[in-house]
């Protein structure tokens, strides 16, 4: 009787991960799930797609200067800003998950949906090209997003909107750098995905992120120095002379980024100019607050006072923040003191 032959060994392969697959395998692994937000996050991952190809034709089709237009905040839209929002609203508004949409560039809300009867529906907040004064100069800009479960007992879409960061389901932001760059959290930790222009897909590169706890470099617009409150001036002194460096690319995307991945911290104080800041909480300080605290980082307003833990009174309000990593976050809200 011949031996019998020994059966051949699992060859272990390192699967490719593309972010489509990933939020399917979370969404298999959520008993709670009804494949309703990753619909939504697929709505995303295309609709960046399509803004990144956009951003990376600027310098060829006739998409960079102004529209000359003002948005909600008076500022002046980029025409980059206008197609990434109108982008961002079609393929959103295609969604049967998504109830509401709020945009930087859209004064009021956009209701979807409003059917009280309906399943489980989400609210979507976004900046749809965020540092946009850096196209012109072919700087890194981004998207940023924000997901609320939309509250179908709330009177009217602004009530169902107004909830904190701490609420937030998902959020994320993709960056149009040297590459374009999707980083996600649906609360279990941050995901990075780069988009591979060959595939069209955007390919799962580090899962579980940790921003480092400490890292001697600070990220703000100096030039602001003299307006800003006092306790910032204290820090920005002390940590010169501790020979912290500076960098700041004016874009919140860029700079976040390079923290997340880097160490450091983000801030943007209130100035003469904006007392209350610059960033806009609903969907520029709360999603990135979130990313970065499911990194291990901290985000802030004031000392004591958690960015996520912000109850907005308004959809377009501005926000102070400091934000990056925990040991460098103190060390300001030590001097702010
Ligand atoms: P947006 O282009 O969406 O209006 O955002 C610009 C924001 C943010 O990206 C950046 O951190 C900040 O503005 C830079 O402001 P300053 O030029 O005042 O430093
Ligand atoms: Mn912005
Ligand atoms: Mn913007």
């Amino acid at each position: 009787m011949p031996a019998p032959q020994p059966s051949p060994a699992a060859v272990s392969i390192e699967p490719i991960v593309t972010l489509q697959s990933h939020i399917l395998q979370q969404q298999a692994v959520s008993p709670e799930a009804t494949g309703t937000l990753s619909w939504i996050l697929s709505a995303l991952s295309i609709s960046t797609k399509v803004i990144a190809a956009k951003v990376r034709g600027a310098r060829l089709q006739d998409v960079l200067g102004t529209a000359g237009t003002d948005n909600v905040q008076g500022e002046n839209q980029q025409k980059l800003d206008v197609i990434a929002n109108e982008v961002l609203l079609r393929v959103l508004g295609g969604r049967d998950g998504v109830a509401i949409v709020a945009s930087e560039e859209n004064e009021e809300p956009v209701i979807l949906r409003d059917d009280p009867a309906a399943e489980r529906r989400y609210c979507v907040l976004f900046d749809p090209l965020d540092g946009s004064s850096n196209l012109d100069v072919c700087g890194g800009v981004g998207t940023i997003f924000s997901i609320l479960r939309h509250d179908r007992r709330a009177r009217d879409a602004q009530a169902s909107l107004l909830q904190p960061g701490a609420r937030q389901v998902a959020a994320g932001y993709v960056l149009y750098g040297s590459s374009t760059v999707f980083v996600l959290t649906v609360g279990r930790g941050v995901d990075m995905f780069v988009l591979d222009p060959a595939a069209g897909a955007f390919m799962l590169v580090e899962r579980g992120l940790r921003t480092p706890t400490t890292c001697r470099s600070y990220s703000v617009n100096e030039g602001n120095r003299r307006t800003f409150p006092e306790g910032y001036q204290r820090y920005l002194d002390w940590a010169q002379e501790q020979g912290y460096s500076s960098r700041y690319v004016g874009s919140m995307v860029a700079d976040v980024h390079r923290i997340l991945l880097k160490g450091g911290v983000f801030m943007y104080p209130p100035t003469r100019k904006a007392p209350q800041g610059k960033l806009r909480l609903m969907y520029e300080a709360n999603p990135m607050a979130m990313l970065i605290e499911q990194a291990g980082g901290k985000a802030i307003a004031a000392p004591g006072r958690r960015i996520l833990e912000i109850q907005p009174g308004d959809i377009h309000e501005r926000t102070p923040v400091v934000l990056g990593s925990a040991g460098e976050v103190d060390q300001v809200a030590a001097h702010l003191g």
